[in-house]
């Protein structure tokens, strides 16, 4: 990494994936010059901390982005719609973490250990996907490479910091207020999530899908670069605090054994393999919180069809799934000499 320092601002500072993503520049070191924190006008006085030094946090505005280099964002798509083509005015480049531009064909969608040679700043944004979608595409970043993928049929079980910090509320308050004998009450969900399985995360669509299914469709799709792929997701919200997992089932365009997948695995960037069933050892949430690999277990043959595949993916969600891609997508950036 080069010794120049790079101007950063973090737009939704004072949120779940803001937050994080303080702490992973913080952890890996990135070369920060001057760090802005940015959120609404209701965060104006908290201070945040960065390498021990308190930060205060501003309130975001039109002119919050001149003479930065980099901004990561994570306030939603409607602020991502609004200020980041202005920060990009700014000559500031932008990494959003929202789904305001993952579609857009002249923005690239970038998970590093899977497509860094599309990274390209013409357009002043890059988008980090999404987080189910980050996580899946790490694991079968591998297999695709070896043997094509032809369809996969993915199931998720996401935990609830993926809603942002208050649906982490939520769940505590209804866990608290369900084991003292009380009512629960809800506000982020439409249901109790405490002790209960949502399959519903984001608004349906008429074709009977919810808006983060085929976001799974439709960013594996460009990430790898694959129109061809067949994807049909599920998406489930449980009571999880922290960490995603994915039933993941794949049919490759090539045979594959499940010895070669688990090499391949075992060596793939960005992946920890945790596949001893025996021993009772495969991925679980609990262990991915706070780590930055993927893991894969539960790896074994989908007897249906004749090159199919079973796994488990499990990452945490705030991390790889947001602020960590972010930083990366930002590292590789640096190492280009792009900001
Ligand atoms: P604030 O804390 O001031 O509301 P989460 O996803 O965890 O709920 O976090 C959302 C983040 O986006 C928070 O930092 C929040 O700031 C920020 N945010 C939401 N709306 C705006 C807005 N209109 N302008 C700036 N920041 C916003």
């Amino acid at each position: 990494m080069q010794d120049k320092a790079v101007d950063v601002a973090v737009v939704g500072a004072t949120g779940a994936v803001g937050n994080m993503m303080i702490r992973v520049l913080e952890e890996r070191s990135f070369p920060v010059g001057k760090l802005r924190l940015l959120a609404s006008a209701r965060s104006v006085g908290k201070v945040l901390s960065f390498h021990g030094r308190g930060i205060a946090v501003e309130e975001l505005r039109e002119d919050s982005f001149a003479g930065l280099q980099l901004a990561l964002f994570s306030a939603g798509a409607g602020v991502s719609r609004k200020f980041a083509p202005i920060a990009a005015q700014h000559g500031c480049v932008v990494v959003d973490n929202s789904s305001a531009f993952r579609m857009d064909a002249q923005i690239p969608l970038i998970v590093p250990e899977v497509n860094r040679e599309a990274i390209d700043v013409s357009s002043g944004i890059i988008a980090n996907p999404n987080c189910s979608t980050i996580q899946m595409v790490v694991a079968l970043k591998p297999i695709y490479d070896a043997a094509g993928i032809k369809r996969i049929i993915v199931t998720t079980f996401q935990a609830v910091s993926g809603t942002g910090q208050k649906a982490i509320e939520e769940l505590r308050r209804q866990v608290k207020a369900l084991n003292s004998g009380e009512q629960a009450s809800w506000q982020v969900y439409p249901h109790q999530i405490a002790f209960n399985c949502l399959p519903h995360i984001g608004a349906f669509l008429d074709n009977g899908y919810t808006e983060e299914e085929m976001k799974m469709v439709n960013e594996t799709r460009k990430i790898f670069n694959d129109e061809r792929i067949g994807v049909a997701a599920t998406t489930v919200r449980v009571p999880v605090y922290y960490g995603h997992s994915e039933s993941v089932n794949i049919e490759t365009r090539r045979p594959v054994t499940v010895d070669r997948v688990r090499q391949l695995l075992s060596s793939a960037p960005g992946v920890k393999l945790i596949d001893e069933p025996s021993e009772k050892l495969y991925p679980m949430p609990i262990d991915c919180a706070g780590q930055d690999d993927t893991l894969v277990g539960r790896i074994r043959k989908d007897p249906s069809v004749e090159n199919g595949l079973c796994l488990w993916v499990v990452a945490d969600n705030i991390r790889k799934g947001a602020a960590t891609n972010a930083v990366q997508i930002a590292e590789v950036l640096v190492e280009r000499g792009l900001i």
